[in-house]
């Protein structure tokens, strides 16, 4: 029996992996080891019962009690806290979907990949915050990291049996988010609920700001640079409204492999799961003759300002790529709070690496896990600091 685990099984991506896995059999075709939420134990004990879990786990410490009685006679064991969730990731699964959203979810991962768990890579923050670590840990261990961002997944199927030398370019397509046909000066005053509203993909909160800010797809230009080892000249950007086009491989011979599917999360993690079959997937078909049209624009940079950022974040390399997502990840708490406005959110990264510029470049060569976690919190700092300003400045 295929052993599981799912770090973040209570999100977006978390729910639609614990979706494949009951229509697959659930605890009569896996053996689910653990299960991992943050605050919503009484869903976390849910899943944990369908798929009679070893053991569950939630992050937030005041939630055990809840934890342990909605669990109570189930033979599931309970624990709370960001060391639990690690010690979970070092009981061995064969297959672990990393969900978790942020910085938090690197070091589960990493525990994972120590055990040689194929990882299903949903938290692309771990790529971008430790990509080297990442990467070389999963070679030492002979595990596997398997792309569940739609992106990444669309490039991993169009690189199968090909060359990676044989790739000229790279093209991420995006949305351009609930916002991308606002006027550009209707952006400053845009509130949570308006950037909320995504045209094409029903995903959780924090991604979804990103998206309309595209600090999602900066983060995925250097998870592509970290994950497929492409320049990041090699990588290029496109508005896709449609998000029927997942992304696209170009080669040196000027074709262009592009992966289309239905905007549904359930394909790339069906992908990972059954990877390198195929199974079927519950997901929508397309009608091509209905959708009859695909449409493509380049991304204005004064509109997204993050794509311009994420270059320098990989021109610098080194620690900046957990500096920038540590900022990012501020500058979203203080949006999500109303202290800051939409565009301030960038203005708020671009300050934090401005001042820590020369501490990157110092510590560039070096990126052990320590020294990931105090770029983190050194940037945390200085971005909440920014935040504060801008917000003691607004009207
Ligand atoms: N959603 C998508 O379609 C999508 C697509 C591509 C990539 N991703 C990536 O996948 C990851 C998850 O995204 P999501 O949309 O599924 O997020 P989400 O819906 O917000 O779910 C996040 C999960 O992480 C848990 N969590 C939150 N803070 C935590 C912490 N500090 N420690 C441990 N667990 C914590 C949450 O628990 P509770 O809910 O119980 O509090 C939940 O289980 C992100 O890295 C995102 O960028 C998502």
């Amino acid at each position: 029996m295929r052993s599981i685990s799912i770090f973040g099984a209570t999100g977006s991506i978390g729910e639609n992996t614990f979706d494949l896995i009951v229509r697959a059999g659930g605890a009569d075709t896996f053996r689910t080891v653990a299960l991992t939420g943050g605050r919503n134990v009484a869903r976390l004990a849910e899943m944990a019962r369908v798929l009679r879990a070893e053991i569950a786990v939630c992050a937030d410490e005041t939630c055990l009690p809840a934890l342990r009685d909605a669990l109570a006679g189930t033979g599931t064991l309970v624990a709370a806290g960001d060391a639990a969730i690690a010690e979970a990731a070092d009981r061995p699964a064969t297959w672990v979907m990393s969900a978790i959203v942020g910085a938090a979810g690197l070091v589960p991962g990493l525990r994972a990949l120590r055990h040689g768990s194929t990882l299903a890579l949903a938290n692309k923050e771990s790529l971008v915050t430790a990509g080297p670590l990442l990467m070389a840990t999963a070679a030492q261990h002979g595990a596997r990291i398997l792309p569940v961002d739609s992106e990444h997944s669309a490039i991993f199927q169009g690189l199968v049996g090909e060359d990676i030398a044989s790739v000229e370019r790279i093209i991420l397509t995006a949305s351009g988010g609930a916002l991308r046909d606002w006027p550009l000066e209707a952006l400053a005053a845009a509130t949570v609920t308006e950037a909320l509203a995504h045209p094409n993909w029903a995903m959780g909160q924090r991604i979804t700001i990103d998206s309309a800010s595209m600090f999602n797809k900066a983060l995925e230009v250097i998870e592509t640079r970290e994950y497929f080892g492409v320049r990041p000249d090699q990588i290029e950007v496109i508005i896709h409204p449609e998000s029927l086009i997942h992304s696209m491989v170009g080669f040196r011979d000027g074709a262009i492999m592009a992966h289309m599917g239905a905007a549904d999360m359930r394909h790339p993690i069906g992908y990972a799961l059954n990877w390198p079959d195929r199974a079927h997937i519950p997901v929508a078909r397309l009608d091509l003759a209905q959708i009859s049209t695909l449409t493509f624009r380049a991304p204005d940079l004064a509109r997204y300002p993050a794509l311009r950022l994420c270059r320098e974040v990989m021109a610098t390399r080194g620690l900046a790529g957990a500096a920038f997502n540590a900022a990012k990840e501020v500058a979203l708490n203080h949006f999500l709070g109303g202290g800051i406005g939409f565009m301030d959110m960038a203005g708020v990264v671009e300050d934090t690496l401005a001042g820590l510029s020369s501490d990157m470049r110092l510590h560039s060569d070096v990126l052990s896990l320590d020294d990931i976690i105090g770029a983190d919190h050194l940037a945390r700092i200085r971005a909440g600091e920014a935040a504060c300003a801008l917000a003691a400045r607004r009207p």
